[in-house]
C-alpha cells in the first residue's frame, strides 16, 4: 500500500475517532459501544424453516414500559420514557437500555429473573450510590457492560460482578474509591471515571493494580495533582486530561510498556524529566496547554506530538532526537506547537531526524507581532521515491497531498472546539 492511502485511512481513523469523543470519551475505534450493534446468537439459533422470519422460541415477554423489537429479541429498549424505576426485566433479556429517564434507585427486585444479561445502559439518569440495593450488580454474572455516566454517584458503585470488561462512569460526583472496591475485577479492559471529583487522596491505596487486564483508564476532568500511582502494565490508553498534575516523576512510565496513548492536555506541567516518554509503543502524545518550557526525547513509534500553548522558546532537536539511526527511522508525523513562544521556525535538521514529518502547525505565538513567525503551517511535500510509490497506488490521484490534509485539519476542530 502507497504511503499516501495509508496516511488517508490513519487520517480517517483519527476523524472518526475524534467524532467519537464528543459523544463518550473513546480513544478508538476497538472501543466503540457495542450497544446498538451486537445482536448475537439468536439468529443462528433456531432459524424459522417456514418463511425465512425467525421465531424466538418462546413468547417474547417485554415490560409494558419497554420496547422489545421482534429483529432484535435479546434487547429491551426503556429509554427516553421518564421513568422512575427500572421495570421488571425478562429472563431472556440480554442488552437493557434505560438512559435518559429519571431513574433514582437500583433495586434487587426487577433484577429476579435476569440469568444471562450483558449490558446495561443507565446513562442520564439521577441515580445516588446509596440508592443501589448492595449487591444488585454483583450478581449479574455475565454482565460486561455498565453504562452509568451522567448519574448523581458520590461514590464508585461496588461491589460489581467479575465478568465486567468495560466500565463508565463519566459525569458522577465520586469522589472515592474506598477500600477494595476494585478487588476481583480482573476483566476489566476500559475504565472511565472523566469528569468527577477524584483527588490524590482517592487513588492512594494500589486501586489499580489489580486491574490485570486494564488496557483504558480515563480520568480527564477531575483534581488530581500527582500521576496515578499502580496502573497495571496492561495499560495502553491513558487520559488525564484537565487535572492539575504539575509533574511526571522520572521512570513513571516505565511500569506502561504497552502505551499507546498519552493524554495529558490542560495540567500545569513544567519540567519533564528529558526520558519520560521513551517508551516503545507509544503513539500519540498530547501535552497542550500546560507550562513546559523545554521540549524532550521523542520515542522512535511517536507520530501525533501536540504541544500547543505552552512557554516553549525554542525547539532544541538535539534533545529530541540526540542521534539518527538509519535502521530504525523514526515515525513522527505531525506536530501542533501553535501558541508558544517561538521566534524561529524549527530547525530543518528536524527532517532527516523525522524523515515521516508532513506537518507542523505553528499557528500564532505568543510573541509581539513584529517575531510573528511568517508561515503558520509548515507542509512538506512528497520526494519523488514518495510520489513514486504514491502513483503505484491505484486509489491515488494528482489532487492527493491537498486531501490528504483535509481530515488533519478537521481533528484539530473538533478535539479542540
Ligand atoms: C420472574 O418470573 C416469574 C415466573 O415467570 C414471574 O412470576 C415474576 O413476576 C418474574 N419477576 C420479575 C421481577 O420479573
Ligand atoms: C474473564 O475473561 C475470560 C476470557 O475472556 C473468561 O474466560 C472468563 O470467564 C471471564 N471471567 C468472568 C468472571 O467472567
Ligand atoms: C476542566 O474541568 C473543569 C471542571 O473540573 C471544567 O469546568 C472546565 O471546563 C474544564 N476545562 C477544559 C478545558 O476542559
Ligand atoms: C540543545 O540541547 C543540547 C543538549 O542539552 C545542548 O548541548 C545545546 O546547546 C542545545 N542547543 C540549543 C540551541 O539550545
Ligand atoms: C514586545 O513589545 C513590548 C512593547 O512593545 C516590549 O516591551 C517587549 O520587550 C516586546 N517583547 C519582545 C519579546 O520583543
Amino acid at each position: 500500500m502507497g504511503i499516501l492511502s495509508q496516511l488517508s485511512i490513519t487520517h480517517l481513523l483519527w476523524t472518526a475517532t475524534v467524532i467519537c469523543q464528543h459523544e463518550d470519551y473513546d480513544f478508538g475505534d476497538e472501543y466503540d459501544e457495542e450497544l446498538d450493534h451486537e445482536h448475537p446468537y439468536y439468529f443462528n439459533f433456531h432459524p424459522s424453516t417456514q418463511d425465512g422470519v425467525p421465531h424466538f422460541p418462546f413468547p417474547v415477554e417485554c415490560a409494558r414500559e419497554c420496547f422489545c423489537p421482534p429483529a432484535f429479541p435479546l434487547s429491551m429498549y426503556c429509554d427516553h420514557r421518564k421513568l422512575t424505576t427500572i421495570p421488571n426485566i425478562p429472563a431472556h433479556v440480554q442488552q437493557l437500555y434505560l438512559q435518559n429517564n429519571e431513574i433514582e434507585t437500583v433495586l434487587a427486585g426487577p433484577f429476579t429473573n435476569v440469568t444471562i444479561l450483558r449490558e446495561i445502559n443507565l446513562n442520564y439518569n439521577k441515580i445516588k450510590f446509596h440508592m443501589i440495593d448492595p449487591g444488585v450488580f454483583a450478581k449479574l454474572s455475565n454482565l460486561v457492560q455498565l453504562h452509568l455516566q451522567h448519574n448523581e454517584l458520590e461514590e464508585f458503585p461496588f461491589p460489581l460482578p467479575s465478568s465486567l470488561e468495560r466500565l463508565l462512569l463519566g459525569y458522577n460526583k465520586i469522589s472515592r474509591l474506598s477500600g477494595n472496591t476494585l478487588q476481583g475485577l480482573s476483566n476489566i479492559t476500559m475504565l472511565d471515571l472523566c469528569n468527577n471529583l477524584l483527588d490524590d487522596s482517592a487513588l492512594q491505596e494500589k486501586q489499580f493494580s489489580t486491574l490485570k487486564n486494564l488496557m483504558q483508564i480515563n480520568l480527564c476532568n477531575n483534581r488530581l495533582q500527582t500521576m496515578p500511582p499502580d496502573l497495571p502494565p496492561s495499560l495502553m490508553y491513558l487520559s488525564l486530561e484537565n487535572n492539575s498534575i504539575s509533574y511526571i516523576p522520572e521512570n513513571y512510565f516505565s511500569r506502561l510498556p504497552k502505551l499507546i496513548a498519552l493524554r495529558m492536555s490542560h495540567n500545569n506541567l513544567q519540567n519533564m524529566p528529558l526520558n519520560a516518554f521513551n517508551l516503545p509503543s507509544l503513539s500519540e502524545l498530547n501535552l497542550g496547554h500546560n507550562k513546559l518550557k523545554q521540549v524532550f526525547y521523542i520515542p522512535r513509534s511517536l507520530q501525533y506530538l501536540y504541544i500547543e500553548d505552552n512557554d516553549i522558546e525554542t525547539i532544541n532537536i538535539t534533545l529530541m532526537c540526540p542521534s539518527i539511526d538509519p535502521m530504525n527511522i523514526k515515525q513522527l508525523t505531525y506536530i501542533r506547537v501553535d501558541q508558544n513562544k517561538l521566534t524561529v521556525p524549527i530547525s530543518t535538521y528536524a527532517f532527516f531526524c523525522f524523515p515521516h514529518i508532513r506537518t507542523i502547525y505553528y499557528g500564532e505565538q505568543k510573541v509581539n507581532k513584529s517575531t510573528q513567525l511568517r508561515r503558520p503551517v509548515f507542509r512538506r511535500f512528497l520526494t519523488p521515491e514518495e510520489y513514486e510509490a504514491a502513483e503505484d497506488d491505484h486509489e491515488t490521484n494528482d489532487h492527493e497531498t491537498e486531501e490528504d490534509h483535509e481530515p488533519q485539519e478537521n481533528y484539530f476542530h473538533a478535539y479542540f472546539k
